[in-house]
């Protein structure tokens, strides 16, 4: 086969690369003890269409040297194309500089994968003020999205969607219209990264008594969720579930989610344990266009 699947720390590469029509493949790595990587590609890349699918979720830093260290060998040993796969991206959220000095990791990460990759693949970018995730690459790019597939969870639901802050109105919007749902976008403050203030205008959708729905990009600290919740249980609503793209879910965070009784789902660009919505076929679709 002249394309290959190789999978770094991720979980749906075999079913991606059997989607796919790719040759699935593991590589040889490993840490020395005083920490520095090993990287070793035990099959022939000369001339082959490389997909790299990485979890960008944990470790990021270290995937991302791995990433330097596939991407220059690969070069170096004449592969014909090298593209990376990274359903969720991470780092995007530092997008500016909110303070004096401070570095735009967003920007920075980008421009080294551009360097590294000659396609990049992505599902649901958290996009704030760069309008498209071809503002942050120089290389290809295939944005991707989960949207349908929660669109397709929630149709036969009588539900009404929330979004919690102003940068979820880009799905929960899409969402709505696809599968024509009331919605209301919250307004948040966040104070640092557990300290969160969210506000959902009164009236502008009656909540009362409904099972409403919140839509979000990113769940990390789960906090974001919590805050709209505490809101919407003030509106009376009879329940709670949360329809996430990229889980996170650090530390205990689902654990309270459970605990305030938000029914959490998500999907399985990183893997967590409340993943039941599947992308592989939206990466398989990217994939295609590039083989
Ligand atoms: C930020 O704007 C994102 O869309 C999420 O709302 C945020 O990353 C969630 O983080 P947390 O779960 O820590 O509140």
């Amino acid at each position: 086969m002249n394309s290959l699947l190789i999978e770094l720390n991720h979980h749906i590469g075999k079913k991606v690369a059997k989607k796919a029509g790719l040759s699935y493949k593991k590589i040889i790595q490993k840490s020395f003890p005083d920490k520095e990587s090993y990287v070793r590609f035990p099959f022939e890349v000369k001339n082959k269409k490389i997909f790299i699918l990485a979890d960008l979720a944990k470790n990021p830093n270290e995937i991302l040297f791995t990433l330097l260290l596939m991407s220059k060998t690969l070069k170096r040993l004449k592969a014909k194309k090298i593209y990376l796969i990274a359903p969720y991206m991470a780092y995007l959220r530092q997008d500016e500089a909110f303070y004096k000095n401070e570095a735009i990791s967003g920007v920075i990460v980008t421009e080294f994968l551009s360097d590294l990759f000659d396609g990049v693949i992505v599902i649901d970018p958290h996009l704030h003020r760069v309008k498209s995730i071809k503002g942050f690459f120089k290389c290809k790019t295939k944005q991707l999205s989960a949207a349908n597939e929660i669109a397709k969870k929630l149709e036969k639901k009588d539900v009404v969607l929330v979004g919690p802050d102003s940068e979820s109105k880009q799905w929960v919007e899409t969402i709505a219209k696809k599968i024509n749902k009331k919605f209301v976008i919250a307004s948040k403050i966040r104070y640092s990264s557990r300290r969160v203030n969210v506000n959902i205008k009164k009236g502008v959708v009656n909540l009362k008594s409904k099972d409403v729905v919140i839509i979000d990009d990113i769940a990390s600290t789960g906090h974001t969720i919590i805050e709209a919740a505490k809101v919407l249980k003030k509106q009376k609503v009879k329940s709670i579930e949360c329809y996430c793209v990229h889980g996170l879910f650090m530390k205990d965070a689902l654990k309270k989610l459970n605990k305030m009784g938000i029914k959490t789902i998500a999907s399985n660009t990183i893997k967590n344990p409340v993943e039941r919505i599947d992308i592989s076929g939206e990466i398989v679709k990217g994939v295609k266009e590039w083989l």
